[in-house]
């Protein structure tokens, strides 16, 4: 099995090196816990391996999206890269976003040098890719449908893909699909007891023998650092 690094050196060794090329991953957990900063991880890496890689982001403008990369240590150098046209950078917000879609489905399914993609989040995404023939189906079969039209187009073209869910969510109908349809789950979490104390889980990840437990982390300037216990 063919890898991509996250990027996150001690998250690769939590899946024999990384995820599985080609795969379709979602990265859940509450507000704040640090899944955006965790995907400039992985856009950074594919930047520096020469890998074009696209962020598509539809709850932030760019310059929430611009104020958060320049906290760490690695901004020159990811800015570097979006500068070079590497890393793509696109926000839309949610009106905008449900224009023009299908155009983005399509640039991305003709567009062969996309090697990483980041959606950010998944919940907006999908929620616009309701047509009228799907909405006299019950949700459950609807939301598959849609999501396994999308996940088939992505599967064709073998991008790595990290979908970040957010987890306030999981008990729609439509949400409750996903896990059982993307090929690995990244869970990050946090105690709130006075302290901060964060954690990554890996409870699924296809074609991998994943690391079985948790592990403590911490955000930095450096992004994200995982520690051993
Ligand atoms: N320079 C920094 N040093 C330490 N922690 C930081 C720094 N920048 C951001 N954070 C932490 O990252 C959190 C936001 O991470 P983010 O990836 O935006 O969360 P999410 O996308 O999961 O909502 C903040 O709540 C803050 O605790
Ligand atoms: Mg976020």
């Amino acid at each position: 099995m063919e890898r991509e690094k996250t990027g996150i050196k001690k998250a690769d060794s939590m899946m024999q090196g990384g995820l599985p090329k080609g795969s379709i991953i979602s990265l859940t957990g509450p507000p704040g816990v640090g899944k955006s900063i965790f995907v400039l991880h992985f856009l950074l890496e594919g930047a520096r391996k020469g890998q074009k890689c696209v962020y598509i982001n539809l709850e932030e403008p760019r310059r929430n999206i611009d104020n958060m990369i320049s906290q760490f240590n690695f901004s020159r150098e990811f800015l570097r890269f979006v500068e070079e046209g590497k890393i793509v950078i696109k926000c839309y917000t949610y009106p905008e976003y449900e224009k023009l879609y299908s155009e983005l489905f399509q640039k991305i399914k003709e567009d062969d040098n996309i090697q990483r993609l980041v959606i950010d989040s998944f919940n907006c995404f999908f929620s616009s890719m309701t047509n009228q023939e799907s909405l006299n189906l019950p949700v459950e079969i609807s939301s598959r449908r849609m999501i396994n039209y999308a996940f088939s187009m992505l599967r064709k073209k073998e991008l790595t893909t990290i979908a970040i869910l957010e987890m306030h969510d999981s008990k729609h109908r439509f949400y409750y699909n996903i896990p059982y349809l993307v090929d690995g789950i990244i869970k990050l979490d946090f105690l709130e007891l006075g302290t901060i104390e964060r954690r990554i889980f890996i409870p699924k990840m296809r074609w991998t023998d994943q690391y079985r437990e948790s592990r403590p982390y911490e955000i930095s300037k450096k992004g994200i650092i995982i520690k051993e216990e």
